[in-house]
């Protein structure tokens, strides 16, 4: 089965081709140009989406060496994401589908994500624990089947990426800001400072707003803003931030662990390209011997291959999709395909 995934949900134009669960093309466009705001303009992300789509479509399929006759089914981002730039992925999808009478399958992007271990050539394997850590979303997760996914915790307030993010900006560091923490601290091996790390009510939820807070404190405290940081320290700073918020996610990951028998272990979201956070993964694994799966950097951000992966096992699992489909913004456990409580 040949299967096109069109990804619009963000910042990255993506459109893929998969043979049953082997990628075939995975072309992504990211929009570099927000860098200069600051942060992704959704406007702007839109236009950009509509400049790119048909284009990577056409190169997908040259890369392919496969015609629109070939696609037996094309799987499209739904939501979440930002509502203009999410329209214009599923809407040329539906077009698609329209005008060439092939199966049209809406996905969610936090699934895609969750599946994104299937991308590799070693899957998961039911039950697996996804820790599911991007710029919107903090999600600990049992995949029990393409059916089931049970949520265990989430965040009670930033995403891990989000909190990455601001804390960049406050260090003066730029956007995106996962890459640049972690740029900025691969050159420490330790620092005395210490941020905390929040308890919440369930044990298997996150809290980062208050990380995020005591390194805002601390900044003004010692140095008043950002400009009178010296490089050194803002190595520092971030190091100590990104120990934190890592051990934070992991301790939940150990938590869950001992309370949950698992046949895998998988990681996704663009915060999984994190190295210390892969390698305390590897570690926790490597200690329990569990199987993981983290995916490689290609497939850790956005991209269309995860969208054609978990549309095709919803294909199999008989799920069908209709021109009526709303494109949803509202919370991605509310959409996980039999989702329990
Ligand atoms: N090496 C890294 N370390 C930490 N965070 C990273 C790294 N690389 C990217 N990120 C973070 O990943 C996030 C982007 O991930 P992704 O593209 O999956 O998010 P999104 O699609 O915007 O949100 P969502 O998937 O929740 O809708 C950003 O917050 C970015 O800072
Ligand atoms: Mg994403």
């Amino acid at each position: 089965m040949k299967i096109l995934g069109i990804e619009t949900s963000c910042d990255e134009t993506s459109v893929a081709l998969l043979e049953d669960e082997k990628v075939i093309a995975n072309i992504i466009s990211s929009q570099d140009f927000h860098v200069e705001y600051g942060g992704v303009v959704p406007e702007l992300s839109s236009r950009a989406h509509l400049q790119m789509v048909m284009p990577l479509f056409k190169k997908t399929l040259e890369q392919s060496s496969v015609s629109i006759e070939d696609i037996d089914l094309i799987a499209a981002t739904a939501g979440p994401g930002l509502i203009g730039a999410l329209l214009v992925g599923l809407t040329f999808a539906k077009g698609l589908s329209y005008s060439t009478g092939k199966n049209f399958l809406p996905v969610n992007h936090v699934e895609g994500h969750i599946y994104s271990g299937f991308l590799m050539d070693r899957k998961p394997e039911f039950p697996y624990l996804c820790l599911a850590v991007s710029g919107g979303h903090t999600l600990l997760l049992i995949v029990k089947s393409d059916t089931e996914i049970v949520k265990l915790g989430s965040t009670i307030d930033d995403a891990a990426g989000e909190a990455f993010d601001k804390v960049a900006k406050m260090l003066g560091l730029g956007y995106p800001g996962g890459p640049k923490i972690s740029a900025a601290a691969a050159s420490v091996s330790s620092s005395s400072i210490k941020f905390p790390i929040a308890h919440c009510k369930n044990e298997f939820d996150f809290s980062f707003s208050g990380l995020k807070t005591s390194v805002l404190r601390f900044i003004q405290k010692e140095y008043g803003n950002a400009e009178n940081i010296p490089a050194g320290d803002k190595g520092l700073i971030a190091y100590s931030f990104q120990k934190s918020l890592v051990e934070a996610l992991t301790r939940n990951v150990v938590k869950a662990l001992n309370q949950f028998r698992v046949k895998s272990i998988s990681l996704a979201g663009g915060v999984a390209a994190n190295t210390l956070l892969r390698s305390e993964f590897e570690s926790i694994a490597g200690k329990i011997k569990v199987p993981l799966v983290i995916p490689s950097l290609d497939y850790c951000g956005d991209n269309g291959a995860m969208i054609a992966l978990r549309g095709y096992r919803l294909f199999n699992a008989g799920r069908r999709g209709t021109f009526g489909s709303n494109a949803f913004a509202s919370m991605p456990e509310d959409n996980f395909t039999g989702y329990k409580k």
